[in-house]
């Protein structure tokens, strides 16, 4: 099978009682390891320590999901060191080998797919469908890097002149920091994690404090499916701890980061400098935030555009780099879909994402829920408020109503900032140019999207709606691997697509030889 024959793991149907069921009692299952501590993984080897993070859940703030090991500058070298013993016998195995602990990886993940979303369920106030397409990410992510890296595996041979051989072939670039955001805790720790392994790296596993529990289940399924010591440690800890200590360090060659635009920016500046003994210029693979867009036509389907513009900025309360909280309109359509905007906003139901009867779950921290209110108490002194959906009383999490604003000037702080919640801005356009430009008016450029019946807009739209992927009649989240490449440019990102046929290559040094024969 090359990976043009790869398929994406189908979601789980929960129309059908008993993946309902059986989905409850994963739910049941999982609170039994909330004493859990989990330990770092170093060498193959767990080190508790006294310090630790309590992950508490986000819809009921008094339910602890977890308690992680808390590493320290010391455990960041030892894993380093032990990245480094790892690091020659697995770059020596055949491409394919390595893969093969891939799609051992996603297999163990698919016999345990509803225990992981259960706890991301849990732990960052994901809905059911939401969890269960994270770990369904993750699995593509293997079973899709297993196959790309089959074909790269292969020296090619390039040129046609008698008497000369020439091969072009990849090798690993050496020890690997992966630093992943909470968001997709399952989905992109894993899929940084493996294309850095696949390609022959030996990988240190640094996951967002909010999501360390989901994280040490990895680590966990990682083990069941043998891969060997110190190929994939788990350094679970403070950003500006062990993750700035793995950034700076002379033996670390390749950093994979997924998070904010600051942090992000942060590291590439950071790992710039060269410090003494370092052999190679560090790679930097980072992905960041986004401002994102969907431009309602003057033709739109009406009630398209408003189930995908809902679906795009409330899913998982607005929390997806790839979410839209701008919404241009186009006049005509304006007040029609303002209308039906606003009900239908105004209809979401927020509650603990543990009950599938709610759409709106809550945020994944305290701190979030005040830095999104702080923007949304801003909105109300500079913007008009249209909507904001009703949080109920006597919750004991961090809910925020989702909200839409309007009259937000097109260089105000809710239409240029990542906000990171579900707070979205509805501006008002005379005609396609108008709306282009104002699409295109941010330091961001990751998703993008737009409803329209007009072939001429619609044309227009893919050559100047500057984006890393832009969706045309429907949602501008949700990308699935191997379909839709996804990242951005600008402020948004290097220039690198996840699950794509060229993302390998990031994790990999190009060589060629050329032999007189
Ligand atoms: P964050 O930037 O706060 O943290 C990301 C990771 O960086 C965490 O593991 C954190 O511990 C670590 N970190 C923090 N400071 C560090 C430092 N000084 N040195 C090294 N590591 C450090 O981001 P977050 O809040 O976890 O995630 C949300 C952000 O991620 C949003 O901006 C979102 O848009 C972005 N994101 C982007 C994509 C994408 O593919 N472009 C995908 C998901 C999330
Ligand atoms: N890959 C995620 C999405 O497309 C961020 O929504």
């Amino acid at each position: 099978l090359n990976s043009m024959g790869f398929r994406n793991a189908p979601l789980l149907n929960f129309a059908l009682t008993n993946n309902r069921e059986s989905f409850e009692r994963a739910m049941q299952e999982v609170t039994r390891g909330f004493d859990k501590t989990w330990p770092l993984v170093i060498g193959g080897s767990e080190i508790k320590t006294d310090r630790v993070i309590k992950s508490i859940n986000p819809s009921k703030r008094d339910q602890i999901v977890g308690t992680v090991c808390v590493a320290t500058l010391e455990h960041a070298q030892k894993a380093i060191e032990a990245a480094q013993n790892a690091s020659a016998s697995w770059a020596d195995l055949p491409g394919e080998e390595r893969a093969a602990y891939l799609m051992k990886l996603a297999d163990v993940m698919m016999r345990r797919r509803k225990e992981l979303a259960s706890i991301m369920v849990y732990e960052v106030g994901k809905n059911w469908r939401e969890a269960d397409a994270d770990v369904c990410e993750a699995i593509d992510f293997c079973r899709y890097y297993a196959l790309e890296m089959a074909k790269l595996s292969q020296p090619q041979r390039l040129g046609h002149v008698a008497g000369e051989l020439n091969l072009l072939f990849y090798q690993p670039r050496g020890i690997a920091a992966v630093i992943a955001p909470w968001n997709f805790p399952l989905a992109i720790l894993c899929g940084m994690t493996v294309a850095a392994a696949v390609a022959g790296n030996t990988v240190i596993m640094k996951p967002a404090e909010q999501s360390s529990v989901i994280a040490a289940h990895l680590m966990d399924a990682c083990r069941e499916a043998g891969f060997p010591p110190g190929v994939i440690n788990f350094l679970p800890g403070y950003g500006e701890e062990v993750g700035d200590l793995l950034v700076r360090h002379k033996d670390v060659d390749l950093i994979a980061f997924t998070g904010s635009m600051q942090v992000g920016l942060h590291i590439l500046k950071v790992a710039g400098d060269v410090a003494d003994g370092q052999a190679n210029v560090k790679k930097v693979v980072c992905e960041m935030g986004g401002k994102n867009a969907i431009i309602v036509d003057s033709d739109a389907d009406l009630d398209e555009a408003v189930k995908g513009v809902i679906g795009s900025a409330f899913g998982f309360q607005g929390q997806k780099c790839s979410a839209c909280s701008r919404v241009i309109v186009l006049e005509s359509a304006y007040e029609e879909f303002k209308t039906r905007l606003v009900e239908a906003t105004r209809s979401l139901e927020v509650g603990p994402s543990t009950d599938p009867a709610f759409a709106i779950g809550p945020v994944v921290d305290e701190d979030a829920r005040q830095k999104i209110e702080g923007y949304i108490e801003l909105g109300k002194k500079e913007n008009s408020l249209l909507v904001q959906a009703r949080v109920p009383e006597g919750l004991n999490g961090n809910f925020v109503g989702p909200a839409v604003f309007e009259n937000v000037p097109a260089d105000g702080r809710l239409a240029q900032e990542e906000i990171f919640g579900p707070v979205l801005a509805m501006f008002k356009v005379k005609d396609f140019d108008e709306a282009l430009k104002l699409a295109n008016s941010t330091r961001f450029a990751l998703t993008g999207g737009v409803y329209s019946r007009s072939p001429l807009n619609l044309e227009r739209t893919r050559k100047e709606f500057k984006v890393g992927n832009l969706y045309i009649n429907r949602k501008c989240t949700g990308a699935l691997v191997f379909r839709h490449p996804f990242g951005g440019f600008k402020m948004s990102g290097t220039g690198t697509k996840a699950g794509g046929p060229d993302y390998l290559l990031n994790f990999m040094e190009p060589r060629a030889i050329s032999e007189n024969t």
